[in-house]
């Protein structure tokens, strides 16, 4: 589809310093927002945090070379929005929400120079097709000196549901084994490859495939890098389930839009919605899942 139409109407209808709707990686929409704080990229594909770098700084979030930017698939890295379910026991794995064309609601230049950017999706026959429930998701994407995504869900239909969901955040590392996540450490998480349960001791380092959900996790995680000293916080709100992985050698090998050798220079840690840790939203009511992601001084 050629979307020129659209990105020229976005730019007419959400004037705004610091951000630009343009034509990304093969026409699909995007902002970019450019500020005195950060850089950003948000894919109307998706909903869609693709890029972010606080001004000064390596970019912080991580996209894969063989991503695919098409319509009806998945962009690999940034921030994936899964949603409304977390992972692949039903079709479309990790659900249609990062599938679809969202809706621009706002943008706005903050006083401290920061910009939001809102995108909403609802439902609509190829949603119901899906799953049967009337739903509103509103994604409010903020970059300035950090980055805070909040996915707020409401249910707008007359019935009860269920849902799990993740902000599913790539970061970028210098080399995964000079990588360790802290803030798990006496956590019980449960080991996706065989299904067995383990109590994480100490921090989290990677040496094979590690796909982990980590259960009854609210604290902030931080990626301590030590080939670029760097640091990265990445709290949340809204979870308590936390999502850690790496597809090491074979995994990389078999996703057509993963690189072979890119398992090394990324991670996912995952503000989930996952596991036990699943949503029940009443007629009207609302969920709002959230990760901030900030380099540590
Ligand atoms: C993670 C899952 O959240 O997402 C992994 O724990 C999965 O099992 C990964 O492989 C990527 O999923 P997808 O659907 O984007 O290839």
């Amino acid at each position: 589809m050629d979307f020129s139409g659209l990105v020229g109407s976005l730019n007419r209808d959400f004037p705004c310093e610091g951000v630009e709707f343009v034509e990304w990686n093969g026409g699909l929409p995007a902002a970019k927002l450019s500020n005195p704080l950060c850089e950003a990229l948000v894919s109307i594909h998706g909903g869609h945090v693709s890029e972010y770098a606080p001004k000064g700084s390596k970019p912080l979030l991580w996209l894969s070379g063989k991503s695919h930017f098409e319509e009806g698939k998945p962009i690999r890295g940034g921030i994936p929005v899964c949603w409304p379910w977390f992972g692949s026991a039903a079709q479309p794995a990790h659900g249609f929400a990062r599938l679809r064309l969202w809706r621009v609601k706002s943008a706005v230049r903050n006083a401290d120079g920061s910009n939001t950017l809102t995108l909403s999706l609802s439902e609509d026959a190829s949603t119901l097709a899906l799953w049967p429930h009337k739903f509103n998701l509103e994604l409010k994407v903020c970059a300035g000196a950090s980055l805070k995504v909040e996915l707020k869900a409401s249910n707008t239909g007359d019935v009860p549901f269920k849902l799990t969901g993740a902000l599913h955040s790539y970061f970028s590392a210098s080399d995964i084994s000079n990588v360790e996540v802290k803030g798990l450490d006496g956590a019980q998480y449960i080991d996706t490859l065989n299904g067995s349960s383990h109590a994480q001791r100490g921090s989290v380092r990677f040496s094979a495939e590690t796909d982990r959900l980590y259960q009854d996790t609210v604290s902030p995680c931080v990626i301590e890098d030590s080939g670029w000293g760097r640091r990265i916080v990445v709290g949340k709100e809204g979870s308590r389930s936390t999502v850690v992985w790496n597809p090491w050698v074979e995994k990389s090998r078999r996703m057509p839009d993963f690189g072979d050798e890119e398992y090394h220079s990324m991670l996912c840690i995952e503000a989930a919605n996952a596991g036990t840790d699943v949503v029940s939203l009443n007629p009207g009511a609302s969920h709002v899942l959230a990760t901030s992601i900030s380099e540590a001084p």
